[in-house]
């Protein structure tokens, strides 16, 4: 494998993807594809911008013309696909710019690169980076597994299904190699504060209301970004064609405990008297069709490629902390503009 097309390598998962792979492999030539929405950040990569082996092109997946362009030029001998609309909120009240980057944006990188790779595609792979989010929602026990039946309840979740079944139908149709990594929530630099770790974490920082939705009782398996980034490195390398393989952190939270042990971590931080920074916690209107629970068996990319997660969330969430606390130029840049009407509109 010697060039690899990564789309959304200036968004937060991207970014650490980009990275691990640039400093992983000298010899291979990295083209990071990535449009900068509100949500995307150059500045996410400055530790690697002057590699040789890496190049950067602003485009957008879903101009067809302009993505076959850039396929037929670079000739990339693999796919790794994480540009995406994220957010979940965001897709509640705008659903359709999920289905046309999603959706329209997958079917149109499967289409640049079936047409580059015409049937020849030994050596080929195309990895789609989706979520855990298309199986649904779990009750109190037990685990998603690769198996579990698709089952998608926001807008996001749903396009974020409709473009893995799209990814397994060019499989099926066309015989590309493919392969998906459906993975529980990342937290960790870089994460842009519309989440809800690095969220509470800039609120906490500038004294605001935390923001619970509903009771605070749902809950998510929180994995560290640069452990799926090795995971994406091994599947994308090692992995078998036509497999989807689950990631998580074997490291469930209820939102009101996380946010909880934020607020005392973060009291420790910034020299404050214990509890003080929990009295901001409020608790607010629930988010519509909220899943009540996530969790990943990831028992199958144990047993196939030896990854396990190897950051706990104790030096976990201190690293990104610390991260946020040194980088407030950084949460400066992206929480002014466009940030500021989100906010307002999202929680006024
Ligand atoms: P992000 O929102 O931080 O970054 C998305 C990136 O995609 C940004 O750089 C943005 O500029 C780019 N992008 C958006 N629309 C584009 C378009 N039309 N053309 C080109 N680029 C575009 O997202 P993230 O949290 O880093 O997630 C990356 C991928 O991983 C997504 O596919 C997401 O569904 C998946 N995922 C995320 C998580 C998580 O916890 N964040 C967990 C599992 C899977
Ligand atoms: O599970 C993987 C998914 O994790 C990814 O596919 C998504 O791209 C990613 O955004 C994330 O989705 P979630 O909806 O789980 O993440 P978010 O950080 O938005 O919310 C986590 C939980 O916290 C969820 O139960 C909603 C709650 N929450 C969130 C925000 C932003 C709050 O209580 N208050 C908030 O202000």
């Amino acid at each position: 494998m010697k060039k690899v097309i990564i789309t959304g390598g200036a968004g937060f998962i991207g970014s650490h993807v980009v990275r691990r792979l640039v400093n992983q492999y000298p010899e291979y030539k990295i083209l990071n594809l990535d449009a900068l929405t509100y949500a995307g950040n150059l500045e996410n990569l400055k530790d690697v911008e002057n590699k040789t082996n890496y190049q950067f092109i602003k485009a957008d997946i879903t101009n067809e013309t302009h993505i076959d362009k850039i396929f037929s030029a670079f000739q990339p001998d693999g796919v790794i696909h994480l540009a995406a609309e994220s957010h979940v909120d965001r897709s509640i009240t705008s659903p359709l710019e999920f289905v046309k980057t999603n959706v329209i944006g997958t079917v149109n990188l499967l289409n640049a690169a079936k047409n580059i790779w015409k049937n020849n595609f030994k050596g080929k792979r195309f990895h789609h980076v989706s979520t855990d989010e298309v199986y649904g929602t779990l009750g109190e026990t037990g685990l998603f597994t690769e198996k579990t039946n698709y089952d998608p309840h926001s807008p996001y979740s749903a396009s974020k299904a409709s473009s893995d079944h799209f990814v397994r139908a060019y499989a099926d149709t066309y015989g590309l190699p493919i392969v998906i990594t459906n993975c529980s929530n990342n937290y960790g630099p870089n994460h842009f504060p519309e989440k809800l770790i690095p969220l509470m974490i800039h609120n906490i920082i500038n004294h605001k209301p935390l923001p619970v939705y509903g009771d605070g009782n749902y809950t998510r398996d929180w994995l560290y970004v640069e452990d799926h980034a090795v995971a994406i490195d091994l599947v994308f390398h090692q992995g078998r064609d036509k497999e989807n393989y689950n990631i998580g952190g074997f490291n469930e939270w209820k939102n009101i405990d996380l946010v909880n042990l934020l607020c005392r971590l973060m009291d420790k931080k910034l020299g404050r008297a214990e509890g003080e920074s929990a009295k901001l916690i409020t608790f607010v209107k629930d988010r519509l069709g909220h899943d009540l629970r996530y969790a990943i068996d990831a028992t199958k990319i144990n047993k196939e490629l030896g990854w396990k997660p190897s950051v706990t969330f104790e030096e976990g969430l201190a690293k990104t902390i610390n991260w946020y606390m040194n980088n407030q130029e950084w949460l400066n840049h992206v929480t002014s503009g466009e940030y500021q009407k989100y906010y307002e509109e999202q929680y006024s």
